[in-house]
């Protein structure tokens, strides 16, 4: 059997529609047309201070489809990923789908509109306003939405025969003889021809473990599968053994067609309780940031590897466990790299404070519906949030979004966010955005204050830090150096008490916004990356939880240059580690001996090591730089050398691929540094790098880039053509070794 879903995102032609004149008129005539692949953004940006509302405005993106003789009896449709905010879909000249909503998928059947021997024009007319009529537009928002066909789209090419849907699912996993379901859908034309239901689940070596059949009858779509296992014969899911079986669903009809749908799933048991999370029975202290999905420059566009390379990100580099995708569902590429690598997911319907009229509301449900029906196999996904984030109570539509979750899917805990206190508590987890702690107040609340209820219920902290202290990765170490132990000080609160059962700060990496919001310049810096996802010292606190059995992790918060504090000096030096203590040399000469400091954070795996006693650095002093080395036991596993003299030494330019597949739509990221001569950051030079590229590759974003704080990146979108892609980075003193790319088909 041929691919049953196939790639459809190059070669569109794209317009912007002057919605000035009349957005709602179909004539194309008068507009100009350029070439594009998908996922693409209805318009590039600048990094920052941007005006957003030229994202907001209709578009047209059209293609053709080329008659083949196969189609004559088959049933075509195609998928779109996610289009922002509004899709016309209109087959030669006629509306076929109208879909509300940016986040989730959307099919658009094809086949009774196609012209047979002909070729086929496909329209998708796009609204990237921001309608009041759809979640989660009518109100301020804390985020951009951008606009265009920013996912993927596929042609899918079945029989009229096929399976439209498969949910499988467990709830006794722990349970001495596990029992496994399923239900499959099965398509109209399926259901009045009959045949028969193959259901395979096959396991990571391939092996079926279970094949159970059924007869389709004639009139009946749906179909429920029902198998028993042996205690343990089931490969569990999770964080740290991630296994996947794939699920195969079969269908033959009596007149011989035949359709195969696949997926992987996973099987785990995920718990909230009044003691914590439970994963497969077992306590997990759920340490975790809420997940934006936008890039620089491209918005939300940002292809497989890119969406693949922030689910790593989270999990490797920082170190967490859990991911909320605030404050909407993510792309399909992300969450299942989640489910791939054991990072669990908190997903939620898209909103931001504001509820509108019953139309938006059932846009809402509409939204989770979808949202629920995607993602309802993927085993990284632990909680569904059903209430817009931060919004105020709403006792009706929270009690039927609630329902609707509860209804599609029984096997899941709902959750709601707020930020108030007392407010109806009618999900399954209490989950609360905490913005107490400002420096010197509690860290977090007992959670009795914040439910207003005379018992503890399942809770979870849902953000925390954000706004209450911003930090761009080139302001003072002072300020880095706070931030992060803000971050440090909030989760060991959360590990110092058994009623909550973690906490997900906000937030992984900064975002551009609304002008009610960040900096001046539409830009929140609350995260732990950067916008390039470059790390901030917080990113180190998380890293530095990390086993030392996976990774060594030794980060001295800190430049080392005399002048760069108030009052100058280095105290104290807070060095984020894994490892059992560190010493401090200056040239020769020992500075002390220091180790995690277990009083102020008693709760923390590894505690930071905050060094001042005996420290003393003074101004005028002849000074020759710091030494910091780590230690596991008596051995020194670790070192950073802080030079007394640092000087530019050079500029290296790093991507994070290799190869790219040359389909016009591959991107990878270049990291851009100016390192003195031991590779720390020169985070106070003020140079500018200067880029160009060769070959059949395109750079998103600017060719010229100041390396605020050492470091910046940009991302390289691949061509066509296969071949070498080379790019060359220089500043007016330094030139990097140039970056080699191949483009494979
Ligand atoms: C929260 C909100 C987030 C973000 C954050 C900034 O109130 O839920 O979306 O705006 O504040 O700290």
């Amino acid at each position: 059997m041929e691919m049953r879903e196939i790639c459809w995102n190059q070669d569109w032609q794209f317009a912007e529609i002057d919605h000035f004149t009349n957005p709602n008129s179909r004539d194309v005539s008068q507009l100009q047309f350029c070439d594009v692949n998908l996922p693409h953004t209805c318009k590039e940006l600048p990094l920052d201070s941007f005006d957003e509302r030229v994202t907001l405005g209709h578009w047209l993106y059209c293609k053709d489809l080329i008659w083949k003789k196969e189609y004559e009896t088959r049933r075509l449709a195609l998928r779109f990923d996610g289009v922002m905010c509004c899709a016309d879909v209109v087959v030669n000249g006629k509306l076929i789908t109208r879909h509300e909503g940016g986040f989730t998928p959307f099919t658009a059947e094809l086949t009774d509109a196609l012209i047979p021997n002909e070729t086929n024009k496909i329209e998708v007319w796009v609204d990237s306003t921001e309608n009041p009529k759809v979640a989660p537009f009518g109100g301020v928002l804390d985020y951009l939405t951008f606009g265009g066909i920013y996912r993927d789209v596929y042609l899918m090419v079945t029989e009229k025969e096929y399976v439209s849907s498969c949910k499988i699912w467990s709830e006794d996993l722990l349970s001495a003889q596990p029992n496994v379901k399923a239900t499959v859908e099965v398509s109209k034309s399926a259901a009045e021809v009959g045949g028969k239901l193959v259901l395979n689940l096959l396991d990571k070596n391939n092996n079926t473990v279970r094949s159970l059949e059924q007869q389709i009858s004639v009139g009946q779509s749906s179909y429920s599968f029902e198998t028993d296992f042996a205690k343990d014969e089931l490969e569990l899911w999770s964080v740290d053994a991630p296994t996947r079986y794939r699920v195969e669903v079969v269908l033959t009809a009596a007149n011989d067609h035949t359709d195969c749908y696949e997926f992987y799933t996973g099987f785990r048991h995920a718990e909230f309780t009044v003691n914590g999370f439970y994963l497969n029975g077992k306590k997990l202290d759920l340490v975790g940031t809420n997940h934006h999905q936008a890039f620089p420059y491209i918005g939300y566009a940002a292809p497989k590897r890119l969406q693949r390379k922030d689910a790593d990100i989270l999990k490797y580099e920082l170190g967490l466990n859990i991911a909320r995708t605030s404050h909407y569902p993510q792309s399909p590429h992300f969450i299942e790299r989640c489910d791939e690598i054991g990072l669990l997911v908190f997903e939620e319907l898209p909103g931001w404070h504001h509820i509108g009229d019953d139309a938006w509301k059932e846009n809402a449900k509409l939204q989770l519906s979808e949202m629920i029906r995607r993602d309802w196999n993927s085993p990284s996904i632990v909680l569904w949030g059903v209430r817009v984030n931060e919004s105020l109570d709403d006792h009706d539509f929270y009690l039927e979004t609630n329902a609707l979750s509860h209804e599609l899917d029984p096997t899941r805990q709902t959750a709601g966010v707020r930020a108030i206190e007392n407010s109806e508590f009618l999900e399954d987890v209490f989950t609360f955005n905490e913005f107490i702690y400002d420096g010197e107040t509690v860290p977090i609340r007992q959670q009795k204050l914040i439910t207003g209820l005379d018992k503890d219920v399942p809770y979870l902290i849902t953000e925390f830090a954000g706004h209450m202290y911003p930090a761009k990765r080139y302001d003072a170490e002072e300020r880095l150096m706070e931030h992060a132990l803000r971050h440090a000080t909030v989760q060991d609160a959360v590990l110092g008490d058994d009623t909550v059962c973690g906490a997900i700060c906000w937030c992984a990496f900064d975002y551009n916004t609304h002008c009610e919001f960040g900096a001046g310049n539409r830009t929140c810096y609350h995260g732990l990356m950067d916008a390039f996802r470059l790390p901030k010292y917080a990113a180190a606190f998380y890293e530095s939880q990390i086993s030392p059995k996976i990774r060594r992790v030794l980060r001295p918060a800190t430049i080392a240059a005399m002048g760069e504090r108030s009052k100058s000096g280095l105290c104290p030096i807070v060095v984020f580690t894994n490892l059992e203590r560190v010493k401090l040399y200056s040239g020769e000469q020992f500075l002390g001996e220091f180790f995690p400091d277990r009083e102020r954070f008693p709760n923390l795996l590894h505690p930071p090591i905050i060094a001042q006693e005996g420290l003393n650095f003074l101004w005028g002093d002849y000074w020759q730089g710091i030494r910091v080395e780590g230690y596991v036991g008596d051995e020194m596993v670790e070192v950073v050398n802080f030079a007394r003299d640092p000087y530019t030494a050079g500029i290296t330019a790093v991507a994070d691929d290799e190869v790219l597949t040359a389909d016009g739509s591959d991107m990878t990221r270049v990291i851009i540094s100016l390192v003195d001569q031991n590779g720390n950051l020169m985070v106070y030079n003020s140079a500018v790098a200067r880029l160009r590229l060769e070959g059949d590759a395109t750079l998103v974003g600017s060719k010229y880039l100041p390396l605020l704080g050492g470091s910046v990146a940009c991302w390289i979108r691949a061509g066509k053509t296969e071949g070498a892609v080379k790019l060359f980075v220089e500043t007016d003193t330094h030139k990097a070794l140039p970056v080699e790319i191949s483009l494979k088909k």
